[in-house]
């Protein structure tokens, strides 16, 4: 999801209302009226990942279905293009291993996936005959979905190459999925942390206040250093910890490398954001009823970086850069690829223009150039360095 894709609209007008998924309302409601108000990350985690109903997991929703929003790859092929010259990086530091696994997070239907493949194509990378793509998705129909399109632009190779790994030598992306994890709720009341549940009223979905469901949070808030001041609000995720610890203990030898939405802690919690960052998205439109368009709108919470660090270092992945998007693309030659497809005699004007203003929006720090990119590493040579991580070299060390 993209906060600041131009077609997105942040509360403007009126409330989109396309109505509850009716049977996840009776789910839901059931859980409340046996077990009280749940957390704010179990009504998170049943709207988006209830299987058959959710957001993720049903059958008339999800990202590019009904145009809720478009993701960087969505946008232009040429952000896969560019990724596709940092895998081919990594395959020489790796030593040309055959297969060089990709194993994408949340790959949906596979426009990254077809981006980089082609991209390495036009490269004419050695690496696109050693490379087995693999989607990781929450429900079989996406990998079906994702497995016809990548086949049908002509890498079906690229699907099946080698019996089916288990570990991963190579690499593991996950691109605007960490922003879906299910997140707590909290706020600060004189000095004590209290969290936000979801209730029903009788008749709708409600906020309930109460104390803590696990003294996790407040121990996330002050391992981080962080006080919240008086009425702030904030969302914690704890489910990132075990999301990067199961996909780290999937990595042999190579790179983790995940671009999101987020900041560092002390940002994510600074006053600029003192309401929380959770938003609902539904057709284009950024909105803050969170309990509405149950399992018909997406739910996402800008992701806590340090947390993300902190979690990949306790998973024994070394730190190999954070950076922004726009940073990243621009080390990988972004630039090169737009002068060099304007150099082509077969590029048509309409093409180069849109190409160019896909490249504007993509790096453009009010913009999606904003997204974190964060790189982890097992296995790699000593100091080795990413070309995305070069944008910023100072005597071939990169500036933090
Ligand atoms: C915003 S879309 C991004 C899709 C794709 N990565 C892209 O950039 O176009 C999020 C995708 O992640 C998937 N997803 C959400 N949570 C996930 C999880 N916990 N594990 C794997 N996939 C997940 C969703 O089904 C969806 O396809």
């Amino acid at each position: 999801m993209t906060p600041f894709e131009p077609a997105l609209r942040r509360d403007e007008g009126p409330t989109l209302d396309v109505g509850d998924e009716p049977r996840l309302v009776e789910l839901l409601r059931d859980e409340i009226r046996t077990n009280g108000p749940i957390t704010f990350a179990r009504f998170m985690e049943r709207a988006l990942y209830e299987p058959g109903l959710g957001y993720y997991t049903g059958d008339a929703a999800g990202p590019g279905r009904s145009g809720d929003f478009l993701t960087a790859p969505e946008t232009h092929p040429v952000f896969g293009w560019a990724l596709a010259r940092q895998l081919d990086e990594l395959w020489h530091l790796l030593g040309e291993p055959v297969p060089f696994v990709v194993r994408e997070h949340g790959a949906g239907s596979g426009p990254l996936a077809v981006a980089i493949l082609d991209g390495l194509a036009r490269d004419r990378s050695a690496l696109r005959d050693a490379i087995r793509y693999q989607a990781v998705e929450v429900d079989e129909r996406r990998v079906k979905a994702f497995r016809a399109r990548v086949s049908a632009v002509g890498h079906p190779d690229a699907l099946d190459r080698g019996p089916a790994p288990r570990g991963v030598v190579g690499a593991i992306l996950a691109n605007e999925v960490l922003d879906a994890l299910p997140v707590h709720r909290v706020v600060a009341r004189g000095g004590t942390l209290r969290e936000l549940y979801v209730d029903w009223s009788g008749e709708r979905f409600v906020e309930h206040e109460g104390e803590p469901s696990t003294a996790r949070l407040g121990a996330r808030l002050r391992d981080e250093d962080i006080g919240l001041p008086d009425g702030q609000r904030a969302e914690i995720s704890l489910a990132l910890d075990d999301w990067v610890a199961r996909v780290a203990a999937e990595l042999d030898r190579g790179l983790l490398l995940l671009i999101d939405y987020g900041y560092p802690a002390r940002e994510l919690y600074g006053p600029r954001h003192a309401a929380g960052t959770l938003l609902a998205y539904v057709r284009h439109r950024a909105h803050h009823d969170l309990l509405q368009n149950v399992g018909r709108q997406d739910l996402t919470a800008h992701v806590d970086l340090t947390a993300v660090e902190r979690a990949a270092e306790r998973a024994g992945l070394q730190r190999l850069g954070v950076t922004t998007q726009a940073e990243f693309l621009v080390g990988l030659g972004i630039g090169e690829l737009l002068s060099a497809i304007q150099a082509d005699p077969s590029t048509s004007i309409e093409s180069y223009l849109g190409l160019r203003s896909s490249v504007v929006r993509l790096v453009d720090p009010a913009a999606t150039g904003r997204f974190a990119v964060m790189a982890f590493g097992r296995g790699l040579p000593v100091r080795a360095r990413l070309r995305g991580f070069g944008f910023r070299l100072v005597d071939g060390a990169p500036i933090d």
